[in-house]
């Protein structure tokens, strides 16, 4: 008999106006990593926030150890062996891991020993190889070593189930082998794990069983071993899905953008770019691979002409446009599709029509005797919503009522109409789903076939190897290294990101506190 420590019965969530879980069923057996799968937006967090109790499910039924139970609240799943490392920590910044973890047993009412409890996060940290010494802040911590933290945490309270919400998401690619390591001791010393993510080779390398869900509904739960990728894809997706996009060998042309010795501040002052230089050839796509904070968003908008430098030169096709204005840098062909799409990129109460010509009501034919001809700006952004297949209520409604892909197409479609020498496109896929990612990639693939120079900026590094031509890393401000698609290797982008040279340096960081 297997023996199963979780059961999820028919669980529905509703939320207004959407059913984020809609008769959900879950099962975890002791000594398992069981994933949950989904594009976002598919109802994973939803479900293990009701497993530890954050939310109530309008229906269905939740037994542990063959037990119905309620969980009204965290404290509730904490006591049936039940803990959640989330997407976002829960960390206090400025304490240390000691006290971290003493607060989280402080809400538990238990009796403290500072010593003791110093004594202990140690064992842990060994036994799990840690690698945590309890008097370090938090904030000097890196992400990986933050998420271990919640780990120590959790494991403290008495856990005996993990539930992990997509903890390789803020990792490089070491770190997240580093934490399978993790969980696969946790695993032998009997306790049972729920590994959320989106990310099908992960997946497949960790997990046992796996549970997919799509738009809320509960679409089937499978062995590992007796699956392949391509078919989870369809699983998840709903249809087939390409995995290899079509490219024609890659014809370097002029040089478009130079970047040289470039610094710049971040808000906070701090020194963000150190001397940064970076080459964009027509014709190219140049994937920056990095990790997020490392100068890639400051990065962007100065060459947009959205943030001032304070030393070094950045070229658009031969003319030195550093420190221009953003109309300026736009006027010499520079299009820009920036990370967030709500705040920067799009008007969110402005109609699909207004957005559309956002680039062009100062041009002719929309810019008509000093007034803007709305039957033209229509017509032009008609053509874009056919042209681009873009779903629209209607051209008058609020672009804020369009999903995130169909707000992604218009960006892209208005920025590319512009016909630019260059197109900047920062996380163009962050938050879509496959068809519209696909649909992404695709054109950033013909831009660059037409001659464009593309500069990529993602977090996704199968993207960036997905679509690239050459690819550089970006740490702390300066450009680690260069590499052509056909040479590069995703192990040693992966060091590169984390600041490293080499596997040596990689692993004595990761124990550098022991
Ligand atoms: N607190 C909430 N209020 C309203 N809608 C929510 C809330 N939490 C999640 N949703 C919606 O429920 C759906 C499922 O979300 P979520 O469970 O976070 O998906 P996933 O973790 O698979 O990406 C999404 O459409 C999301 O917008
Ligand atoms: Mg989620």
């Amino acid at each position: 008999m297997d023996d199963i420590v979780v059961s999820l019965k028919n669980i529905t969530k509703r939320f207004p106006g959407i059913v984020a879980n809609d008769r959900v069923n879950f099962e975890l057996r002791r000594g398992e990593v069981h994933t949950l799968l989904g594009e976002n937006g598919a109802g994973k967090s939803t479900l293990m926030n009701i497993l530890d109790g954050i939310y109530q499910p309008d229906e269905g039924e939740i037994y542990i150890n063959g037990k119905l139970v309620e969980i009204k609240n965290p404290s509730d799943a904490m006591r049936l062996g039940i803990g959640m490392i989330h997407q976002h920590f829960m960390l206090v910044e400025t304490l240390t891991v000691l006290e971290n973890v003493i607060l989280g047993l402080a809400e538990q009412g238990l009796y403290i020993n500072k010593k003791e409890i110093s004594k202990r996060i140690e064992e842990v940290s060994d036994r799990y190889n840690l690698c945590i010494n309890p008097s370090t802040k938090i904030w000097q911590l890196s992400v990986g070593e933050q998420q271990r933290v919640e780990i120590i945490k959790t494991l403290f309270r008495g856990a005996q189930i993990l539930i992990l919400d997509e903890p390789t998401a803020v990792l490089t690619p070491q770190e997240v082998e580093v934490s399978f390591e993790i969980y696969k001791q946790m695993i032998e010393e009997g306790k049972s794990i729920i590994f959320i993510s989106h990310k099908l080779n992960e997946v497949m390398d960790i997990s046992d069983r796996i549970t997919v869900l799509r738009k809320g509904k509960y679409i089937g739960t499978v062995d590992t071993d007796k699956i392949t990728e391509k078919e989870l894809a369809t699983m998840m997706v709903g249809r087939e899905v390409l995995f290899r996009l079509e490219r024609k060998p890659h014809e370097r042309k002029d040089k478009v953008l130079q970047v040289s010795n470039l610094k710049a501040l971040d808000d906070k002052g701090l020194l963000a770019l150190n001397g940064l230089n970076l080459e964009v050839f027509s014709g190219e796509i140049y994937g920056l691979a990095g990790v997020a904070g490392n100068g890639q968003k400051i990065l962007s908008e100065a060459i947009a002409g959205l943030r001032k430098v304070i030393d070094g030169k950045i070229t658009i096709a031969g003319k030195d446009l550093t420190n221009a204005s953003a109309s300026e840098i736009f006027a010499h062909g520079v299009s820009y599709i920036p990370p967030d799409r709500l705040k920067m990129g799009l008007v969110p109460n402005l109609s699909s029509v207004d957005n559309a010509i956002l680039r062009r009501y100062y041009k002719p034919p929309i810019y008509n005797r000093h007034l803007i001809n709305y039957s033209e700006a229509e017509r032009y952004a008609k053509k874009l919503i056919e042209e681009y297949d873009i779903m629209v209520p209607r051209e008058d409604a609020p672009v804020k009522l369009l999903s995130g892909g169909n707000m992604q197409k218009l960006l892209l479609a208005r920025e590319i109409s512009e016909q630019p020498k260059l197109l900047i496109a920062v996380h163009p896929t962050r938050g879509l789903d496959v068809g519209a990612t696909e649909f992404v990639r695709r054109e950033l693939l013909k831009q660059r076939d037409n001659g464009v120079a593309v500069l990529l900026i993602s977090e996704d590094l199968d993207e960036i190897f997905m679509i690239s031509d050459r690819i550089g890393v970006i740490y702390e401000g300066q450009i680690l290294d260069t590499f052509d698609i056909k040479e590069a290797k995703i192990e040693k982008v992966g060091l590169l990101m984390a600041g490293m040279k080499s596997e040596r340096e990689f692993s004595e960081q990761v124990c550098s506190t022991v």
